[in-house]
Formats: structure tokens, C-alpha cells, sequence
């Protein structure tokens, strides 16, 4: 690629394959996994008339309805749900906290896979203080790691602790984790 026009006609024409192909709800490295590589490049890379079809469908769909569809919440509804992380420090400053204990936050850091079949709960979606798992949807409190309403099941969750705007985890969780 030698232009940015011709990098994002290539960028266009791979969402449009995207989203003509992807099943509900599958993200596109799943799609690109299923679909292969050799694939999208046969249909992306080495066919410039497909690639300007697609393309052309993506500009065409644009017209109708370009909606982001985070805007409206980081503009304001449930703005609170999206505050700045800031980045861990040193671990030692952990076991400081005992001057600042006050500032639990309110999310959690949890184990990643799915007590239920094992699914990433790093795909699924978070709201409030709970995740949903992406596979069979079982929603995990953040807080407690405990599945809700009728499902059952634990997660394994680590304590954060806000220590004047940074965020860390106590070695003890960490360890145990490892045991
Ligand atoms: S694997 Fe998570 S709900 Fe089934």
C-alpha cells in the first residue's frame, strides 16, 4: 500500500467483509479465524474488484446510518460507568493501603474463565458491577465473583484497592491464586 486512501479502501473493504459475513455476536478475530486468513487475503489483498465492491458497500451503507454507538454514554448517559483507569504501581504500596482503605472501588478484577463451560469472561460484557459471561450468558458480580439470580458458581475475584488514584492489587490475592 503506498497511499492512505488505498490503506483505508483495504480497512473498509475487510469491515464489509466483516460484517457481511460474521455470524451474531461474533467478534472479528473469531471471524477471521473461521473464515482463514488465506481467504481474506484471496478476497482483500489479491482481487481489486472485490475488494472495490466491498468497499462501495461499506461507503453505501455509511449514507444511512453512521451511529457510534459509545457516544451517547461517554457524552453523559451512564457517564459514571466510564472513569479513566490509572496504572498500577508498585505492589509494595499495597500493603501502605491500611492509611487509605477507604477507596475500594467499585469494580473488581476476576479470573477470566467462566466457572460454567470455561468461557473468557474478558469477552464478555460488563454493567455496574457484574459481567456477562459471553458464552451462555451467567452474569458474575464483580464484587463477589458469585454467579447471579438462578445460576450457581464462583469466580475467583482479587480485591482492588484506589489508593490515591492508583490502582492495585494486594500480593496475598495473588499469591493464593497461584497455590
Ligand atoms: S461458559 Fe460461561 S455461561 Fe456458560
Amino acid at each position: 500500500m503506498r497511499t492512505e486512501d488505498e490503506a483505508v479502501e483495504y480497512i473498509a473493504a475487510l469491515t464489509q467483509m466483516y460484517r457481511e459475513q460474521g455470524r451474531y455476536l461474533e467478534r472479528i478475530y473469531k471471524w477471521a479465524k473461521r473464515v482463514g486468513l488465506d481467504e481474506i487475503r484471496t478476497q482483500i489483498m489479491n482481487d481489486a474488484d472485490k475488494r472495490t465492491a466491498y468497499y462501495a458497500r461499506f461507503v453505501e451503507s455509511q449514507k444511512y446510518a453512521q451511529v457510534d454507538p459509545w457516544s451517547e454514554r461517554v457524552s453523559g448517559k451512564d457517564k459514571h460507568e466510564f472513569k479513566p483507569m490509572a496504572v498500577l504501581g508498585q505492589p509494595q504500596a499495597a500493603e501502605q493501603g491500611g492509611t487509605h482503605a477507604q477507596d475500594f472501588v467499585a469494580i473488581g478484577h476476576i479470573d477470566d474463565q467462566c466457572p460454567h463451560k470455561g468461557g473468557p469472561l474478558s469477552d464478555g460484557i460488563v454493567h455496574g458491577n457484574a459481567v456477562t459471561c459471553p458464552l451462555h450468558n451467567w452474569v458474575f458480580s464483580l464484587e463477589s465473583g458469585k454467579a447471579q439470580g438462578a445460576d450457581e458458581g464462583t469466580v475467583r475475584t482479587y480485591p482492588l484497592r484506589n489508593i490515591d488514584g492508583s490502582l492495585f492489587i494486594a500480593l496475598s490475592s495473588l499469591n493464593a491464586a497461584a497455590e
